[in-house]
């Protein structure tokens, strides 16, 4: 059955969400701030609402994928959400998120985490995390699915932009070794395209089926390793830093490794595997 959806905002991510619904066969109702970026929905038979108001006027459920959190409430400040299931899939920190549900008067609130660039939405690999009311997950969750796989993380309307941020931080992570390592393999005048398909890609692949186990150790609190202890670590990364030195390239995104390895070594605890440096960042 076709539901009557509200899209408030059609940048790229916006529109691509609006598509989408679209595409399943949704009478879709749209707004943006600037009204011509609506055209392209309008041809594919989505409603032009021209104000926020009339837009959460015309659907149960209401989408909004702005800028940012100041962009969502400059949008509904005067907008009655009464009766409403909001689901705002606009980027922000837990704080903003738990705030916003408060906000949202008398709607149910859900928050979400989009793990997806817009050319995804609507295919394989693409997912968005949901947290906050689990009535509204549970209601509109086949709608949802139309975007993306649809994922509920919980009842706190800060899980989900949480979980968004760890995912983020973990490829920030494999960006930052992914550059390091680019800069040290095109130092050395390497094919550097070469280097990253059959070498880098891999060894990372081997690597991440171990994340599952780092996962219960950081559980269980038992960092005891066959692998390699931190003393090891220590001299490894001290290797890297003099290779990158030698090397003419800088191990800035490095570095914060290893001060961390270091400061735990200093302390006499050099013994366990490398999963212990979670209790050095608490
Ligand atoms: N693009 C991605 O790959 C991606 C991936 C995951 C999550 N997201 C998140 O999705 C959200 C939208 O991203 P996007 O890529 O669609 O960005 P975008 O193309 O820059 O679009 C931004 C949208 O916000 C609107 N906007 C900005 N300030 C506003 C205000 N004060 N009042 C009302 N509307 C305002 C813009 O309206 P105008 O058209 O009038 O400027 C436009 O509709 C962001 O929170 C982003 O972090 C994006």
């Amino acid at each position: 059955m076709p539901d009557n959806i509200t899209v408030l905002g059609l940048g790229l991510m916006g529109s691509a969400l609006a598509r989408a619904l679209l595409a399943a066969g949704h009478h879709v109702t749209v707004w943006n701030r600037t009204p011509a970026k609506a055209d392209p929905l309008i041809a594919k038979g989505a409603a032009r609402a021209a104000t926020p108001a009339e837009a959460v006027e015309a659907s149960p459920l209401v989408i909004v994928c702005l800028l940012d959190y100041p962009s969502v409430y400059e949008a509904l400040k005067e907008v009655s959400l009464a009766g409403k299931t909001v689901v705002n899939l606009t980027t922000g920190r837990p704080a903003e998120a738990r705030e916003a549900a408060s906000w949202a008067r008398g709607a149910d609130y859900l928050d979400g985490g989009i793990m997806a660039v817009p050319q995804m939405i609507a295919g394989p690999g693409a997912l968005i995390l949901y947290s906050g009311s689990k009535d509204a997950f549970d209601r509109h969750e086949q709608a949802l699915a139309v975007m993306a796989e649809p994922r509920y993380v919980g009842a706190d309307p800060g899980m989900a932009p949480l979980l968004d941020l760890a995912m983020l931080t973990g490829m920030y992570g494999q960006i930052a070794g992914f550059l390091e390592a680019a800069a040290l393999v095109t130092s050395a005048k390497y094919p550097l395209t070469e280097f990253t398909t059959t070498l880098l890609i891999p060894w990372l692949n081997a690597m991440a089926a171990l994340g599952s186990a780092w996962a219960e150790k950081i559980e269980t609190g038992d960092h005891r390793t066959e692998v390699s202890n931190l003393e090891i670590n220590k001299a490894g990364l001290e290797n890297l830093v003099r290779t990158f030195r030698e090397q003419g390239v800088k191990p800035d995104l490095l570095l914060p490794m290893k001060t961390v390895i270091d400061q735990r070594v200093a302390k006499g605890l050099g013994h366990e595997g490398l999963s212990v440096l979670i209790e050095e960042l608490a």
